[in-house]
């Protein structure tokens, strides 16, 4: 389905033509000047030069040709030589008709749909899940969600940081704690029990504890340095161990991203990659790409025209350990063999933007990737407190994530207890659904790219560019809509009708844009834009609501055409939100 703005632009085009003027100059725009009109065409001003005219009387010429027009209602003149425009209330009513008629409310799908893989969530094994991981987890689903609605093949990998440091250093601890475990006998064979060592809590415990400790004591360290290398060699008692800790890890992550409405297709993680290695930089160096620098096997990356050093890209350590980079690298391999993908996406934290310059250089380069296979990377910027320092808890610890969780719950829980008398178990529940709104929508109203501060007092505001302010305002137009069906009125078949009063057009107006906002909102991968669009629409709808007699309109056409705007009002709110990857209560 065309545009609206699209629709009127041919309109335009098609005037000037008629009236002996290039159709180049019909662009239209929004209107600046919203009291006067709705939408502006400015071509008459920009043509003035070429006919060595005045702009009015260019506009002049093209309105003569608008005044039966079935898409305005009015184009007017307007010194120097401006084109005032107001769409006809009939045509607008007519294309939302149309526009809703379809489920996906016309988004125009994909020509060529693209497999897309998305990097996102990246947490790592045996350690909490903390803020920092929850941008990644928000965004990389919004991202995903819109792919798919516009029509990609896209899949989500959550890609675990399990072959670190950090499973050296809890085999280590568990080591100094529980000597007596099985798997640390040298003879042990790899048989082992299903019940793992330790529970989740536990773990949670062991891994700072062993973290700190080789801060402060160098052998501890190097034991665990050591157990690192043991466990990537393939000792059996640390890979039982190392099974046992994914397992337990594992589930409760999977716990964590349910509460946040956030799924992944693949649990791939960073040691599935390493297979991949060995041929990857035997190639690279068999091509001449790699070479050794002080002991070190490096790829050159850097580019005539960068404006900043780019060091080389390192695949091995003088020992021969691999890193962060070759994991990463080998993880390119693998997925261009297991899915090939046109596109791979990372959202991951901007202070990693170096890394993954030199990884997409190197795997350009050394051919890992086709020629077209785009590369790309999203960074997100830091979530802070109201000082805008990183979010801490009030004790000043690192803020797990569940707990951040819990507490914009139980803020949410008093205001809606406050705000009315919803049964208990009902305002639980609702808080948790609203509770995530509010978190969702706080970060993704921001563009991804900045900073952020995290304000649980704004975040949980029923007023304001908020969540809770959108799901409130959903709530809303379901009560209508259910007092409705309640008093016996059906929703099937009842027919809209054009706008009756100025803020009935507006909202109509604003929900004509909803599919240039997703198409535009993927094409930059900004769900930002989606939120600053039902923020608007709400606003609309809320103006709408207070200036309208809906329920209590007694001509039966007229009242059945603001519950069918209603319908679709609600429908796209629904739809915009579930791009953002949160839902609405019925009652708040
Ligand atoms: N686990 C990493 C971290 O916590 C993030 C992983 C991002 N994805 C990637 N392919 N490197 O920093």
């Amino acid at each position: 389905m065309k545009k609206l703005m699209e629709i009127m632009a041919e309109e335009l085009s098609s005037a000037f033509e008629k009236a002996g003027y290039d159709p180049e100059y019909g662009k239209v725009t929004v209107s600046n000047r919203p009291d006067l009109c709705e939408f502006q065409c400015n071509g008459a001003m920009a043509g003035a030069k070429a006919y060595k005219k005045a702009p009015f009387m260019i506009a002049d010429d093209v309105v003569e040709y608008l005044k039966d027009s079935r898409v305005f209602s009015a184009a007017e003149v307007v010194k120097p030589g401006f084109i005032n425009l107001k769409v006809k209330e009939e045509f607008l009513a007519d294309y939302l008709k149309e526009m809703a008629e379809d489920p996906k409310f016309s988004v125009a799908q994909a020509e060529n749909p693209k497999t897309i893989i998305i990097d996102y969530g990246g947490p790592n094994v045996a350690k909490p899940l903390h803020v920092g991981h929850l941008r990644s987890a928000i965004i990389g689903e919004s991202i995903k969600r819109i792919g798919r609605f516009v029509g990609h093949k896209v899949i989500g990998d959550v890609h675990l940081g399990d072959w670190g440091l950090q499973m050296g250093l809890i085999i280590t601890e568990l080591k100094h704690r529980k000597p007596e475990l099985v798997y640390f006998d040298d003879s042990y064979q790899g048989e082992y029990p299903a019940e793992a060592p330790f529970t989740i809590g536990e773990l949670e415990e062991i891994y700072p504890c062993a973290s700190g400790k080789s801060k402060e004591d160098e052998d501890y360290r190097n034991e665990a340095l050591e157990a690192t290398h043991l466990l990537q060699q393939g000792k059996p008692g640390y890979m039982a161990l190392w099974n046992h800790i994914m397992q337990v890890s594992v589930t409760d992550l999977k716990r964590n991203y349910d509460n946040l409405n956030v799924s992944f297709d693949l649990w791939k993680k960073e040691s599935d990659a390493q297979p991949y290695i060995p041929d990857m930089v035997q190639a690279m160096k068999d091509q001449g790409f790699a070479y050794e620098d002080q002991g070190a096997l490096v790829v050159d990356v850097k580019e005539e025209t960068d404006t900043k050093e780019i060091p080389p890209c390192m695949l091995l350590k003088s020992d021969g350990a691999s890193l962060y980079t070759t994991t990463d690298l080998a993880t390119i391999v693998e997925r261009m063999k297991l899915y090939d993908p046109d596109e791979i996406l990372y959202v991951v934290d901007k202070r990693q933007e170096l890394h993954f310059i030199q990884v997409f250089r190197c795997a350009r380069k050394t051919g890992l990737v086709k020629e077209d296979t785009r590369l790309s990377f999203l960074g997100f910027g830091t979530m802070n407190g109201k000082d805008g320092k990183p979010f801490k808890t009030r004790e000043g610890g690192v803020m797990r994530l569940e707990r951040l969780i819990a507490d914009i719950d139980q803020e949410m829980y008093t205001k809606i207890v406050e705000n009315r008398s919803v049964r208990d178990k009902d305002a639980t529940e609702t808080a948790q659904i609203v509770g995530l709104s509010a978190i969702k929508y706080g970060d993704l109203s921001n563009q991804a790219t900045k900073d952020y501060i995290f304000d649980i007092d704004r975040f949980t505001s029923f007023e304001g560019n908020t969540g809770p302010y959108i799901l409130y305002t959903i709530v809303r137009i379901k009560s209508i809509l259910n007092r409705y069906v309640e008093e016996g009125g059906s929703l099937e078949g009842i027919q809209m009708l054009p706008a009756v009063n100025n803020s009935q057009k507006n909202l109509m107006l604003e929900l004509t844009k909803f599919g240039a906002t997703v198409e535009n909102a993927f094409e930059e991968k900004a769900p930002h834009k989606i939120c600053a669009y039902i923020y608007e629409v709400s606003n609309a709808f809320n103006s709408f609501y207070h200036e309208t007699k809906i329920l209590s309109e007694e001509d039966q056409a007229q009242k059945e055409s603001f519950l069918k705007l209603l319908d679709v009002t609600k429908g796209i709110l629904e739809t915009s939100i579930d791009l953002l990857g949160f839902s609405a209560p019925d009652r708040m």
